[in-house]
């Protein structure tokens, strides 16, 4: 016996990922559907060796279903995701609404899994930003040991981050960079993005900085520990997929980079290619399709008393969002909607 299982968008770039993962991964599926806007009405989508047909968001009924993935946005999943946790449906959330929810969990497999039992105060389980998940992935089995105090944080993040409009830009205006006459301005971006790096990504905050830096200060410390200082400033770059961070951390106590690098390499989710030599790191590129969060570059930090600098790729697509998604229903599976 399975579970009945939504993916609501279904037709973006996240939701796509999600019937990728929950295939590959052989969750339990008895019944799966579809969902995304009324535009998409019977859009065949994959879904392993299957086709599904796209239903409407809007119209459809959620009693019955056991979990649905929401990957549809904020405004969407303000009005849609309080439908389906009265019907009893489990909402596991992509978006930010909930994230700040002391109410709801928001969870990294990895790193706090316990605090899924909380799902029952709302029926709502959130799924951190894609920049978040894979930091923290990184940084807690170093917090365990030495005790992180801060965290300076650079990211180099991907144009699907952006979702589809963001893919199709890149595209788009690199093509046009060649043709005269069909050059492609500025628009899901706020800079021409092809060719280019833009150090801007969400709305402005009062401080000056963004709302995707505020994001990954706090869910760091909901996910992690509400004592880890973190400061981050978040960087679009003419990357497909794959988000890449420069992660500098200071440790209360000492942490040797050898002993960083073999407690990294025995991590859950992480994957350590680090050999100080032509290539012998990891690249977005070479992350695409793969569910680890990949570490290079581990080095002291000789500036401060107890520093360790690294690098982190992984698919934000997959860790940063479909794969965390379906990790956290098989843990909602094995541990509370126990099926069989
Ligand atoms: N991309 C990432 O790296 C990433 C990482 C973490 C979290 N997220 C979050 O995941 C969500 C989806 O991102 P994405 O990159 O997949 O976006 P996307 O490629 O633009 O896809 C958006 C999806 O939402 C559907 N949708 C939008 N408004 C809708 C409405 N009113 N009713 C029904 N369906 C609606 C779209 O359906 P149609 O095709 O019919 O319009 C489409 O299936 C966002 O909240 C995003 O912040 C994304």
């Amino acid at each position: 016996m399975g579970y009945k299982v939504v993916v609501a968008g279904a037709t973006g770039n996240v939701g796509r990922e999600m019937l990728n993962i929950l295939a590959e991964r052989e969750f339990p599926v008895d019944e799966i559907a579809a969902l995304a806007s009324r535009k998409s009405l019977g859009t065949e989508i994959s879904f392993g060796d299957k086709t599904v047909k796209t239903k409407d968001l809007e119209t459809f009924d959620f009693t019955g279903w056991d979990i649905a993935l929401f990957a549809v946005g904020s405004d969407a999943t303000k009005i849609y995701a309080p439908k389906a946790a009265a019907a009893g449906c489990v909402v596991i959330d992509n978006s930010s609404l909930y994230r700040y929810d002391a109410a709801v969990p928001l969870i990294v497999p990895e790193v706090n899994a316990d605090a899924i039992a909380g799902y029952t105060n709302k029926m709502i389980i959130a799924n951190p930003n894609c920049s978040t998940a894979q930091m923290v992935v990184a940084l807690k089995p170093l917090h365990d040991r030495a005790r992180i105090k801060r965290v300076v944080v650079s990211t180099y993040q991907s144009v699907s981050g952006a979702g589809k409009e963001g893919i199709d830009e890149l595209w788009d205006q690199t093509k046009g960079l060649y043709v005269p006459g069909q050059e492609v301005a500025p628009k899901k971006f706020t800079k021409q993005i092809a060719f280019n790096v833009i150090p801007h990504i969400d709305v402005f905050l009062d401080d000056g900085s963004t709302k995707e830096e505020w994001k990954m200060v706090a869910e760091t410390k909901k996910i992690l520990d509400k004592n880890i200082k973190v400061t981050a400033t978040c960087v679009r770059v003419p990357v497909f997929v794959g988000h890449s961070e420069s992660i500098n951390i200071e440790f209360e106590d000492f942490l040797d980079e050898h002993e960083a690098r073999d407690i990294l390499r025995e991590s859950p989710g992480v994957m350590v290619i680090d050999k100080r030599e032509n290539g012998g790191y990891i690249t977005p590129i070479e992350c695409v399709g793969d569910y680890a969060t990949y570490i290079s570059r581990i080095r002291q930090d000789s500036t401060i008393d107890n520093g360790i600098n690294l690098w982190c790729v992984s698919d934000n697509l997959r860790k940063g969002a479909a794969l965390n998604a379906v990790q956290i229903a098989e843990l909602l599976g094995s541990r509370h909607l126990k099926k069989g």
